[in-house]
């Protein structure tokens, strides 16, 4: 979808978070400042979470009680793979909940071929707040 400002971003991800169910897993994938935590915001708000969401960088997760579990990943600090095993990582992948997985691409080994895969991408030619955002 395009989105034409940070309000789009977060309708589309509070829709998709309505549809989602116990044992998804959402990757995003985009470049720093495309909107990875905004869609999160969103999606956080689709599943009735009230709380201000921002980016786990340092504790690589954070766990939201919504409609379901959030557990929300950012790997973008990650160096070791030991880091992730350490966190327990396959207890939320394989959960109750929903996981929203922020740089997943730097772990993407250790992520199931279950997995859907959201790319949020600027396109500075047809404005500053333009981003395509698309689900795989
Ligand atoms: N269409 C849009 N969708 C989402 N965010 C937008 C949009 N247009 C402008 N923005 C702005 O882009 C910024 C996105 O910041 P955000 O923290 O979500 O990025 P990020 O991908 O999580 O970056 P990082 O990898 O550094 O954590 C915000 O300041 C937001 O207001
Ligand atoms: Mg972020």
């Amino acid at each position: 979808m395009n989105s034409l400002n940070e309000q789009d971003t977060l309708d589309f991800a509070a829709a998709l978070a309505q549809s989602a169910q116990k044992g998804d897993i959402y990757c995003l994938i985009g470049d720093l400042g495309t909107g990875k935590t905004v869609f999160s915001k969103g999606f956080a708000q689709g599943l009735g979470i009230a709380d201000d969401i921002t980016s786990p960088t340092f504790n690589i997760i954070s766990v939201y009680d919504g409609v379901l579990p959030l557990y929300h990943f950012d790997m973008y600090r990650i160096e070791d793979i030991d880091e992730l095993y350490n966190i327990g990582f396959e207890e939320y992948f394989y959960g109750d909940g929903v996981c929203l997985v922020e740089w997943a691409n730097k772990v993407a080994d250790e992520i199931p071929p279950t997995a859907k895969w959201i790319y949020i991408d600027k396109d500075l030619q047809r404005g500053e707040n333009f981003r395509t955002i698309e689900v795989k």
